[in-house]
């Protein structure tokens, strides 16, 4: 019959960890970055981390965390454990219909109304850029006269590879086949020769959006703006519960009034008590000023 309990000590792609020392090692992963890494989570750990104990010659997880600990007072082998560790899955227009919201819903009401000509978007954990991207190809879709306005959207990320591919905004052509042709066609340029079969963002689009390392884990951040919308989808379901809870009400602080939050397909507000008002699916608006309790 087979086992239905984790062998101890477990070796998986040759990493060897008993049960204890992942839950300490998880425990520090929690603590620099809000994953919650369970039991379960324990083989994709050692795969996910594979290479980076080879890169020191370690057969344990242990001796990888004493180094973490012990002989990493940069934090540079810190950057490549977290790098290694989260799941960066995205892509163009991901949840659509987020994007018609944005559209109908937000931009068309900034454009008829008087406010300022300015438009603040976070994409808080953009992965390799896709989702800011489309932010901006929705902004230059739907803003007329979008040139007089003040765009910037800011795309942010724990993870420092992810975040220099989202930077450089090249990708392979297949991975654009979601957007709709004729955005497409506006905005991106297609590889010749030896960059056959890759897109470019426009500068157009490109120009719009600044990239920057922000651990949502982190007691402070480094950010003054109020947006009038902030993207944060598919990565607090990392977190546990009073830690989304807690980087939620911090998200909302960021907001605008009567500004939008985006949570991805299987994150919810409810039961959180945030005061904001659903919207759409996985959409919430801030009261707007003069409505707030
Ligand atoms: C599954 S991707 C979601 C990408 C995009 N938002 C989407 O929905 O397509 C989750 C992203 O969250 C990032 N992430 C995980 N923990 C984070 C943290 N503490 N601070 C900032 N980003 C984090 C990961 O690096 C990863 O790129």
């Amino acid at each position: 019959m087979a086992p239905t309990t984790t062998p101890d000590p477990f070796a998986v792609a040759d990493v060897i960890v008993t049960g204890r020392e992942f839950r300490e090692f998880a425990a520090f992963v929690h603590r620099q970055t809000g994953i919650a890494l369970n039991e379960a989570k324990r083989p994709l750990v050692c795969a996910r981390l594979r290479k980076r104990l080879r890169h020191y010659g370690y057969a344990r997880l242990q001796q990888y965390y004493d180094h973490l600990i012990e002989r990493d007072p940069e934090g540079e082998e810190l950057v490549r454990m977290v790098n290694a560790l989260t799941t960066n899955k995205t892509e163009f227009f991901r949840e659509a219909h987020h994007f018609a919201l944005l559209r109908t819903e937000i931009l068309a009401r900034r454009t008829a109304g008087p406010g300022p000509r300015r438009l603040r978007v976070w994409s808080a954990g953009c992965s390799s850029g896709e989702e800011a991207y489309s932010i901006a190809f929705t902004v230059l879709e739907s803003l007329p006269g979008v040139i007089d306005w003040d765009v910037r959207v800011l795309a942010s990320d724990i993870d420092t590879d992810v975040l220099a591919r989202a930077e450089r905004g090249v990708y392979l052509a297949e991975r654009a086949a979601g957007v709709p042709t004729a955005l497409r066609e506006r905005y991106f340029l297609r590889g010749r020769g030896a960059n056959e079969g890759l897109v470019r963002v426009r500068p157009e689009a490109a120009r719009l959006v600044t990239f920057r390392r922000i651990n949502l884990r982190d007691e402070a951040w480094p950010i003054r703006a109020a947006f009038d919308a902030i993207f944060c989808r598919n990565v607090l379901i990392y977190f546990d519960r009073a830690l989304q809870q807690e980087v939620i009400r911090r998200l909302v602080e960021h907001l605008q009034p009567g500004g939008y939050l985006f949570l991805g397909h299987s994150e919810s507000l409810l039961g959180m008590g945030m005061g904001l008002r659903p919207v759409g699916k996985t959409v919430y608006k801030n009261a707007p000023r003069g409505e707030r309790p």
